[in-house]
């Protein structure tokens, strides 16, 4: 595992160097990719490095960790929207070669064709993480089995209250999601974790520092072969580097 500090605009560019590499190296390759606040400058870097023609996702396939249960892929509040509205319509990308899990359709099928579907592609070759403030990854949480494919999940009373101020009232955050497991995103051949801010740190210090254990599902990253953790100075500053 390595760590790497650095300015968020600094961390959102090497990162971005990572995705050109690779892509120089392999045009259709897999990408992994999440949503929230933290991948957003690495998301602008990767529409200016298009823009600036240095990269291209004309062949590229991408699947992301996770989705909300019960919202239309239109829905604004959906990961599907935040991916294309942040991301996939300012690139090259083949909106039929994207993958978001169906919030609609959870069945068992449907899960375990989500995981064939990563497998089908070859894998990923890259697969890119934010991390919770209680060291969750994707939608696992704290405590979740650790040996999962793509799952739904129920959502915490906690997670449903800090997400509620997105949508209209707390009655209108879904209750579950689907999210791929702590098994599916090991499988991804490279991984970056991106940890911003303070409020971080905690999470940050067990997933590094810490014994590997459910109790932080990030901690199990140290048991991939290829992860770099890039923390700004605030997620990185209980780590006794
Ligand atoms: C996003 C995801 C989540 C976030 C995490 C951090 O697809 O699966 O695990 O990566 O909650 O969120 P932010 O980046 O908003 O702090």
């Amino acid at each position: 595992m390595k760590v790497i500090v650095d300015t968020p605009e600094g961390i959102a560019k090497q990162a971005a160097a990572i995705y050109k590499e690779i892509l120089a190296d392999k045009p259709n390759a897999v990408l992994g990719f999440a949503t929230g606040s933290t991948p957003l400058d690495l998301y602008a870097e990767l529409i200016r490095l298009y823009e600036a023609g240095e990269i291209s996702f004309k062949d590229v396939t991408t699947f992301n960790l996770d989705e909300y249960v019960g919202l239309e892929p239109t829905h604004d509040q959906s990961y599907r929207y935040f991916m294309d509205t942040n991301l996939f319509n300012h690139i090259d990308l083949d909106p039929a070669n994207t993958h978001v899990p169906s919030g609609l359709d959870t069945s068992d099928e449907a899960l375990a064709a989500y995981d064939a579907a990563i497998e089908a592609a070859g894998g990923e070759d890259l697969h890119i993480l934010g991390i919770g403030v209680n060291g969750h990854i994707a939608f696992n949480k704290p405590g979740d089995p650790i040996d999962t494919m793509t799952h739904v999940v129920e959502l915490t009373q906690n997670t449903r209250e800090v997400n509620a101020r997105f949508f209209d009232s707390i009655d209108d955050v879904p209750t579950h999601a689907v999210t791929m497991g702590i098994k599916s995103i090991m499988h991804a051949r490279k991984i970056i974790l991106i940890a911003l801010g303070e409020a971080k740190a905690d999470a940050i210090k067990a997933a590094v520092e810490g014994p590997v254990d459910p109790a932080c599902p990030a901690s199990v990253l140290q048991l991939h072969p290829d992860v770099t953790f890039f923390c700004d100075e605030g997620a990185a500053s209980k780590l006794s580097l």
